[in-house]
């Protein structure tokens, strides 16, 4: 299938389908020598892990990451880091009532008008699932930032129109709650929230903001590769990803210039900075050494139990009762996958800007001559 690779020096390609023996991904352009444990990818797929708590879909994946390649002696080798993840609880027969029937919301219809035939035990490779090489090759690119000084954290914003407030914002909470909000109060109301929208058998959706910091000053390439644009089909290329935004995103069509122009004075040290941060740390689809803040809007769980229309392959009008076992949000479970994807695009970008100028060439290629 096309489209399953991402990133120019830092890439990846990820395959598998939900319901097939196994999914993964290939990390090509990882630099040698970076310290790689199965544990420390495993951290992060345990974040995207089915079956915890709740909020997230029953089914019962251990999701135990396998490397395969490119790590010796705890050491990344350079050549191509390979991942797999076995598939455990299937049951595909969960699935068998929506074989021809196409799910609204999801991308049954559109799969079978783009390839003629497709996976239906759960969407094949539109799954959610498929997400999980994407979060292990993302955790690779995260520990490469960390060398750098680099570090990416999402959180869960907002759940339907409960918001975290600035003012309780505090990041330690986002562990201790099941939504990963950084608002202990908001959390527990966006709880009862999602309790009154599972007993109506339906779903909510909900914003991941995602704060890139230690990202130098001159990422990001001009004109098709701008940083904010690269982040945007980042988050875009996620399932159920609705909506990007970066800085004051939508809101800066509401403000003027002077208020929306962020400042630039000089720190104690005569260093530049930025008086203001609406941009979102990008000027031009370069970074200018702020935190790059920028968020996503997640659509509710297409997948509901409620009575839905649609219509069968054979053009049937039915009507669906989804069964299986989804996720009443999707939110929880992809603020990990936003965090990932967000270090896949500036690990990738950040090599990128290495190359940009004669001087750092020098410096690496030729040093001291
Ligand atoms: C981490 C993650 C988990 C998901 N889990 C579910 C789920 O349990 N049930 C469901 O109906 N959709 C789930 N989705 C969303 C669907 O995959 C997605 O909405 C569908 O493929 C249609 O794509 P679109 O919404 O981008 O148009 C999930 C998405 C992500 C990113």
């Amino acid at each position: 299938m096309a489209g399953s690779v991402y990133g120019t020096l830092f890439q990846i390609m990820t395959w598998g389908e939900s319901h097939g023996k196994g999914i993964g991904v290939t990390v090509d352009g990882c630099p040698a020598g970076l310290p790689l444990t199965e544990a420390q990818v495993q951290r992060y797929l345990d974040r995207r892990r089915p079956g915890q708590g709740r909020f997230a879909t029953k089914r019962q994946e251990g999701d135990q990451v396998e490397i395969l390649s490119g790590v010796f002696e705890g050491r990344t080798t350079g050549t191509p880091i390979a991942m797999e993840i076995r598939n455990k609880d299937q049951r595909s027969r969960d699935y068998g009532d929506i074989m021809d029937v196409y799910r609204p919301g999801h991308a049954d219809y559109t799969f079978d008008q783009k390839f003629g035939f497709r996976d239906y035990r759960g969407g094949g490779r539109s799954s959610g699932r498929e997400t999980a090489g994407r979060v292990a090759g993302g955790a690779v690119a995260a520990l490469l930032l960390e060398a750098f000084g680099v570090k990416v954290q999402a959180y869960t914003r907002s759940v339907g129109n409960i918001q975290v407030a600035p003012e309780r914002f505090d990041l330690e909470e986002m562990w201790q709650n099941p939504l990963y909000m950084p608002d202990k109060q908001a959390a527990a109301e966006a709880e009862d929230y999602l309790n009154q929208v599972m007993a109506q058998k339906d779903s909510a959706g909900g914003v991941v903001e995602c704060v890139i910091t230690g990202l130098p000053a001159g990422v990001g390439d001009p004109v098709f590769d701008k940083l904010d644009a690269c982040l945007a089909k980042a988050m875009l290329s996620i399932g159920a990803v609705k909506g990007f935004e970066i800085g004051e995103g939508f809101g800066a069509a509401l403000l003027t210039g002077n208020q929306d122009n962020d400042g630039f004075s000089l720190d104690a040290d005569g260093r530049i900075q930025k008086t203001s941060n609406h941009a979102g740390g990008v000027l031009g689809g370069i970074s200018d050494g702020s935190p790059v803040v920028f968020r996503a809007a997640i659509k509710a769980t297409p997948s509901i139990s409620r009575p839905q229309r649609s219509v069968t392959r054979q053009g049937e009008e039915r009507e669906l009762e989804i069964k299986g076992r989804h996720d009443p949000i999707i939110v929880p479970r992809a603020v990990v996958v936003v965090e990932t994807m967000a270090a896949l695009t500036a690990a990738d970008l950040l090599l990128r800007s290495a190359v940009s100028r004669l001087d750092r060439l020098q410096a690496i290629l030729t040093p001291g001559r």
